[in-house]
């Protein structure tokens, strides 16, 4: 059994086609994934990943954790795409809220704004901390330039013999600029394997050691991504959900939805639709073709953008994720006067609340010609965040195959660093202003 129930009872009605008519296309396209014969075949290392990943790397990952935890009260992660928003997406999905950890972990190097950097430079000036930089590629400017910046301040407070002591690079095994700049100070390095691309690499170092260091248990969302691996290993839908949510949303998709919106109940899911978007959007929006993704928080945002799922254009439709067990909860109390009106409640969990929202929501959007698709986790565990990845993953190579897309590749994404290198005055992009 999938440790994801996938529901998709809701959008039936609304297909005239169904998923499992897809069944012959799907079959040859998962050929085409594991025989590693499609476009942008050069990036499926994530595939065998959860069993073939580096174990002396990973105990060296699991080393630096203890090391970093022991050096600092602070690990600033620099990052930008996907290098940080799958562990970023892990942490909130892990983390108890309010509850501070022994080790903070704070994310920088994903925007350009001095404001942020100037006040993060300000909270770390007393304080103990050290830097895990990120970047595949090796010369993503965002992180590069956040990184010269915290790495001065990490020289100026320790010296430069101390400092080095305190950076971990996670990048490219031979190229790039960050790859240069940690060889030459002797910075100990992660690597992010060749053939895995940035938002399919939370199951590396890149998302490994931050969340390690946080104090998550890997080990078991490496044990969930593997379960995961062997569970959709397989092309037939009855019994491979990934498949069935991707060929659920292709349906919707040719039938006119436009826009799929992942929403969740929780906000520690928050930053999993973050994460989600990303994979996404940079591996299906391209040639002119791909579902629009968008995210909310319910019941938050159903008090925002609700009016416009219920009443406005026609073309979305909605994956929701429910957990099952939330974890803590609160009872609410009995007041003897009932001046709010709340006491038909009493006793109850907020969740039970909660879950009501999500069944009056999914019926009003039902009513409304929004179809909805149903993931069901059973908690906020690593098993499960790493199951959840995995299956993620698995999805998305099949949607953007369905569309006729390379998953792995993000050309779009140099048009505007071309023209902002232009307009900051580099070199070699000069003729793009004439
Ligand atoms: O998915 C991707 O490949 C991108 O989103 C990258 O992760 C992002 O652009 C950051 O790239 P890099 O890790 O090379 O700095």
């Amino acid at each position: 059994m999938s440790h994801i129930q996938l529901n998709i009872n809701e959008v039936r009605p609304f297909l005239t086609e169904q998923p499992e008519s897809l069944q012959k296309k799907v079959s040859e396209i998962h050929k085409v994934i594991h025989e590693k014969t499609g476009q942008g075949s050069d990036y499926l290392g994530w595939l065998d990943l959860p069993k073939t990943y580096d174990k002396e790397e990973y105990a060296r990952v699991l080393a630096a954790a203890k090391k970093i935890r022991k050096q600092s009260q602070v690990l600033v992660v620099i990052g930008i795409g996907g290098s940080y928003l799958g562990s970023k997406a892990g942490l909130e999905f892990l983390s108890e809220p309010f509850k501070k950890g022994k080790l903070e972990i704070i994310f920088a190097g994903h925007h350009m704004s001095g404001k942020y950097l100037a006040n993060l430079l300000e909270y770390l000036s007393n304080k103990k901390f050290s830097i895990n930089v990120i970047s595949k590629s090796g010369t993503t400017t965002e992180p590069a330039i956040a990184f010269r910046v915290l790495k001065r301040a990490l020289e100026e407070k320790f010296g430069k013999e101390e400092a080095k002591e305190r950076i971990y690079a996670t990048t490219d095994k031979k190229r790039g600029a960050l790859y240069t700049v940690a060889k030459q100070n002797g910075y100990e390095m992660f690597i992010i394997p060749d053939d895995v691309g940035g938002r399919y690499s939370v199951l590396t170092p890149v998302g490994l050691l931050p969340l390690s260091a946080a104090g998550i248990n890997t080990k078991l969302m490496l044990k969930g991504a593997k379960d995961a691996m062997v569970r959709f290993s397989k092309p037939k839908l009855e019994s491979n959900e990934a498949y069935l949510y991707a060929a659920t949303r292709y349906l919707l998709y040719t039938s006119g939805k436009k826009i799929e919106m992942l929403v969740g109940y929780e906000p520690s899911l928050l930053y999993l639709n973050e994460w989600w978007k990303q994979l996404f959007g940079e591996s299906e929006g391209k040639d002119h073709k791909g579902l629009f993704v968008a995210s909310a928080g319910f019941s938050t945002d159903l008090h925002s953008l609700g009016q416009y799922i219920q009443e406005g254009e026609r073309d979305l439709f909605e994956t929701v994720i429910h957990v099952e067990d939330s974890g803590k909860d609160v009872l609410i109390p009995e007041e003897s006067n009932d001046l709010d009106e709340l006491n038909y409640l009493k006793g109850k969990p907020i969740s039970y609340v909660n879950l009501q929202a999500l069944k009056g929501t999914m019926m009003a959007h039902k009513d409304g010609l929004v179809p909805n698709i149903l993931l069901t986790i059973p908690g906020f565990d690593p098993y499960t965040f790493g199951y959840m990845v995995y299956f993620f993953e698995k999805a998305c190579a099949m949607s953007a195959y369905l569309i006729d897309v390379n998953p792995f590749n993000q050309p779009g994404v140099e048009a505007y660093k071309k023209n902002m290198f232009a307009l900051l005055g580099k070199k070699g992009y000069e003729h793009i202003l004439k």
